[in-house]
């Protein structure tokens, strides 16, 4: 239904334009996707960083501060009143902590898509109670911000999907190096759906953001499922642009 509705939009803002007008649009409108997911992903790395440092940092000081009150002498029932306050104050750190690192992990900055995969599929399997194997092989090593992000991004969509959608206690997860190409393969072995006739759960913008996000630097994502048999999401993205580490 939102296929529809899309393609019959695109039809009447295409009817009168001519073949070069076509292209000039679709490169116009591929450069504003790519600023706008950049702009997100700055915004969200500003938002999880000043909740990290800003708010994060003043709950932990509160947490010390208790500390050394707990040290005092203390009737029963204010200690068991303290107590419950250093627990709710514990709670709001671990809260805002889960927050900043959704938002955007530091480490995705600070050490690559590798450390921040094997930070999110910690957090994953603890959410989820799913069993999660990352297979990398290769040196490990930096790539370009972009490519990081896009990886990191798609990633977590197509677990989190699995999650969702394949009644699963198993995923598997694959990235390697091959042919001048990066590779990621994120599978499970669940329910899988129909690619012909997706029944849409959620937003249904999930597998389509994945495909615009390796578009956008020349890559290419294939979603393998089959019905009862699970499913596949393979994404590769080219190398030979990688002179630096930007
Ligand atoms: N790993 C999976 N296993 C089973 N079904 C899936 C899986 N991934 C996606 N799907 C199906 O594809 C649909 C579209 O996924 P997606 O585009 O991410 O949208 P959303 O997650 O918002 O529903 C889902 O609603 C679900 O029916
Ligand atoms: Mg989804």
């Amino acid at each position: 239904m939102r296929e529809k509705t899309l393609t019959s939009l695109s039809e009447v803002i295409f009817q009168d334009l001519s073949e070069g007008e076509k292209q000039e649009y679709h490169s116009f409108q591929k450069v504003m996707t790519s600023y706008i997911l950049q702009a997100q992903e700055e915004e969200r790395k500003r938002v999880s960083r000043e909740l990290h440092d800003g708010v994060g940092q003043t709950i932990y000081s509160m947490i010390v501060g208790l500390n050394m009150i707990e040290q005092l002498p203390l009737s029963d029932d204010l200690r068991e009143h303290f107590i419950l306050v250093k627990e709710m104050a514990t709670q709001a750190l671990n809260e805002v902590r889960h927050i900043a690192v959704e938002l955007r992990p530091c480490s995705l900055d600070d050490w690559g898509i590798l450390p921040a995969l094997r930070s999110f599929i910690k957090q994953f399997e603890q959410t989820y109670g799913i069993v999660t194997v990352l297979r990398a092989t290769g040196e490990e090593r930096r790539y370009s911000s972009k490519i990081e992000t896009t990886l990191y991004r798609i990633c977590q969509e197509a677990m989190i999907n699995a999650a969702k959608y394949a009644n699963i206690d198993q995923l598997s997860v694959e990235f390697y190096e091959q042919n001048q190409q990066l590779h990621l393969v994120v599978a499970d072995q669940g329910r899988g759906f129909d690619l012909q006739n997706i029944e849409i759960k959620g937003t249904g913008l999930g597998l389509y953001g994945m495909r615009e996000r390796a578009t956008l630097i020349r890559g290419t994502l294939l979603i393998h499922s089959v019905p009862g048999h699970g499913t596949k999401i393979k994404v590769c993205i080219p190398l030979e642009d990688e002179v630096d580490n930007t």
